[in-house]
């Protein structure tokens, strides 16, 4: 028997506004990837081959025009449309007839994890668990659904986003399900405060009914990639965890100086004396001018022009231009198609021209 995935594409994306004007938030592109790509390549790392995938009304289409029928990333996608998102336990429950009485594994599309899940699936396949759920320690629980352990160390209770969290084990973004429990369990659970139909209380259900649900504790760093903080925080992560060493496919014209680990894809270009200080991923096409420094953790998109400017600590999407003219951008996230130029002529002084929602510091 094989197991299913399911990877939550959807949701509203408020915190990262305006990059969620146009597209989902697991689209924005870290370390190179669209946030998802690195969760449907976990999933695929750790055998799973049929996925579905859970469509948002935020830009479907660019996810099906992205990523296709997966076989470019050796996996089937299904693709379901949730539409307004009624939370992760609404979402979960549109896929009961995809999985049919197969084991699936639930994998939010903004979450990312250090060592994959690979251990997590092996352990569950070999059980005869209902639910597993992930576990991680982190300093402040309260965004999160937290696990509650009696003395023995038994999982009691799971709350969302307590006031006072009685641990400061985090439920990650990965549930590993045996149907057909979990479904009855959707059917039974009410809207929460926040109007969802939360996948916690489900979970808390089984557990009430005294059904079998385990919990295993991550290795390495777990990030769900909410706000643009945390955006900048993963590329970080990605960059020193997943290139370990530096491929060079594009150009690198003499003079330029390229250091520490760099991933410079095909068709780029780094030109005149440009500085390149890796950790750093450069996408295709995109073309490093003359005068420019890319300093450490910083992810530059695909079809780029970056000219006289000095980036640290930042991700840049596809298509952007800048001209620079000696500016320094750090701890920055710069949508796609996006200009910016410095003027060096008078008069001087700032001119913008910004969509909704948009944060500048000067
Ligand atoms: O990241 C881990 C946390 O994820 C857990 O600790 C919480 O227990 C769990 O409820 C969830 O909390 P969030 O508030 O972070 O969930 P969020 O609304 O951000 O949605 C998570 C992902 O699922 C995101 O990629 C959007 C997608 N989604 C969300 C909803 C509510 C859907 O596809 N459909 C939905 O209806």
């Amino acid at each position: 028997m094989s197991v299913k995935g399911v990877v939550l594409h959807g949701g509203f994306g408020t915190r990262l506004r305006p990059l969620t004007h146009t597209g989902p938030k697991q689209l924005i592109k870290v370390a190179g990837k669209p946030v998802s790509q690195w969760v449907l390549e976990d999933l695929r790392d750790a055998g799973v081959k049929d996925i579905a995938v859970i469509l948002g009304e935020l830009g479907p289409d660019r996810v099906i025009e992205y990523y296709g029928d997966g076989s470019w990333l050796g996996v089937n996608l299904t693709y379901i449309y949730q539409g307004y998102p009624y939370g992760l336990a609404h979402a979960v429950y549109l896929v009961k007839s995809f999985v049919g009485d197969e084991p699936f594994i639930v994998y939010l599309g903004d979450n990312v994890l250090a060592e994959g899940i690979s251990e997590h699936t092996k352990r569950f396949l070999e059980s005869d668990l209902d639910a597993l759920i992930l576990l991680s320690q982190v300093p402040d629980p309260r965004k999160f659904g937290v696990a509650q352990f009696d003395d023995k160390g038994r999982l009691v209770k799971l709350v969302e986003k307590p006031k006072e969290p009685p641990s400061n084990f985090a439920l990650v973004g990965v549930y590993f399900f045996r149907p057909p429990h979990i479904f009855k369990a959707i059917e039974a659970i009410k809207p929460s405060w926040r109007g969802e139909l939360e996948i916690t209380d489900a979970i808390q259900k089984l557990i009430d009914w005294r059904l079998k649900v385990g919990y295993s504790i991550v290795k390495g760093w777990w990030k769900d990639t909410g706000t643009p903080e945390d955006i900048i925080e993963v590329n970080r992560l990605l960059l020193d965890h997943k290139y370990p060493m530096s491929i060079v496919k594009g150009r690198v014209e003499q003079g330029s100086l390229v250091e520490g680990r760099v991933y410079i894809d095909e068709g780029a270009v780094i030109e005149g004396r440009a500085v390149i200080r890796g950790p750093a991923y450069i996408g295709k096409n995109t073309i490093i001018k003359d005068g420019s420094y890319i300093g450490p953790y910083t992810s530059i998109g695909d079809n780029c022009i970056i000219q006289d400017v000095e980036i640290e600590n930042s991700v840049i999407m596809d298509n952007v231009v800048i001209e620079g003219n000696g500016l320094r951008i750090v701890d920055s996230l710069i949508g796609s198609s996006t200009r910016i130029k410095r003027r060096s002529s008078r008069p001087s002084g700032h001119r913008l021209i910004v969509g909704e929602n948009t944060l500048i510091e000067l």
